[in-house]
């Protein structure tokens, strides 16, 4: 059993899709541990992308996770992290395969509709860094 992070981000709360893409992580086989709303301050938003500040995309990427509210999502079950991410597809939804979450819902390389966790150190990050041992279940 391995746990991973994910966020309907706020173009996916916008097109109305919460329960499309959370549909889609149960009916793999995953179970939600976790699941709040919230509209993220741009500290908050930085420190979660910490990892990509020196990038090009920085500050779009900032100010498209603050733009509206999202949906934070603990997700729970086997192989977690490599397998939502198959779920979601690739990050530029042009590329993304058939059937995948980005390629079904996304409109571009920004406006990607999911986040996940790409790895066990920085699913154990993301997790802590928005869910306290409360609101994990
Ligand atoms: P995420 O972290 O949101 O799950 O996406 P990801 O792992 O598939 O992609 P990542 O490399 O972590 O990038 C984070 C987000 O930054 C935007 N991005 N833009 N213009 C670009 O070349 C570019 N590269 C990345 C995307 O919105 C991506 O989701
Ligand atoms: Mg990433």
């Amino acid at each position: 059993m391995e746990r991973t992070f994910s966020i309907v981000k706020p173009d996916g709360v916008k097109k109305n899709v919460i329960g499309k893409v959370i549909d889609r992580y149960e009916s793999a086989g995953f179970r939600v541990a976790g699941v709040k709303m919230a509209h993220l301050t741009r500290t908050q938003a930085e420190g979660f992308y910490a990892v990509h500040k020196e990038r090009p995309f920085f500050g779009d990427l900032i100010e498209f996770m603050i733009s509206g509210p999202l949906v934070l999502l603990l997700i729970e079950g086997d192989n977690a992290i490599a397998r939502v991410r198959e779920l979601m597809g690739a990050t530029n939804p042009k590329e993304a395969a058939p059937g995948t979450i980005r390629a079904d819902f996304a409109e571009s390389i920004d406006a990607n509709i999911v986040h996940g966790s790409d790895a066990p150190e920085t699913a154990a990050f993301e997790i802590s860094y928005f869910f306290n041992a409360f609101e994990q279940f």
